[in-house]
């Protein structure tokens, strides 16, 4: 059995890299918000809109659950948020390989901005308050995203090497 877990913030890439890795794995690739949505039928930033961050949380915990419950040998894209939560990022370490795509602030923000009202983290805010949102998100996630088994820094970042990298960790 194999598990992958791609965590990171917003704008790291995980959806775009996780769908590449898969197809070079052999796994099925799962992204957590598609799979929110799909379940609950309604976009994440409606979800946030209409029920609140912390109603968010609760149920995106219980679908990390029940893909964990259910499903094998996939690679999952985790929200920016998810290892933040509850006790998510002990499960995720437990149940699989996990991998953070690390990023710089600016180079987050910047991507961040083309879309950002698709991410009710960032709606309404100007450049500069992205960035300083960015800031201060990164500061407090990066403890829980360090714990990754694999960390990639945009620098070293290559679709090719890092699934040897991967295929290397994991025979060991
Ligand atoms: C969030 C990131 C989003 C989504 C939600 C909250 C976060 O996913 O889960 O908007 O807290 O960072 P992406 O990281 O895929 O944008």
């Amino acid at each position: 059995m194999l598990n992958i877990f791609l965590i990171g913030m917003p704008g790291s890439g995980k959806s775009t890299t996780g769908k590449i890795l898969a197809k070079k794995l052999a796994l099925n690739f799962i992204d957590l918000d598609i799979f929110i949505e799909e379940k609950y039928n309604k976009k994440v930033e409606d979800i946030f809109e209409e029920n609140g961050e912390d109603f968010f949380r609760i149920i995106e915990r219980d679908c990390l659950d029940e893909i964990l419950n259910l499903k094998n040998n996939f690679l999952l894209a985790l929200g920016g948020g998810t290892p933040c939560f509850f006790n998510n990022m002990t499960k995720i370490k437990q149940n699989g390989f996990c991998i953070y795509l690390q990023f710089k602030s600016t180079e987050l923000a910047n991507r961040i901005v083309s879309n950002k009202n698709k991410r009710p983290l960032f709606k309404n805010l100007n450049e500069i308050e992205v960035l300083d949102k960015v800031k201060v998100l990164l500061r407090a996630r990066e403890i829980f995203y360090s714990e990754a088994q694999l960390v990639i820094n945009e620098l070293e970042y290559d679709e090719n090497k890092l699934v040897e990298l991967i295929k290397n960790k994991l025979s060991k």
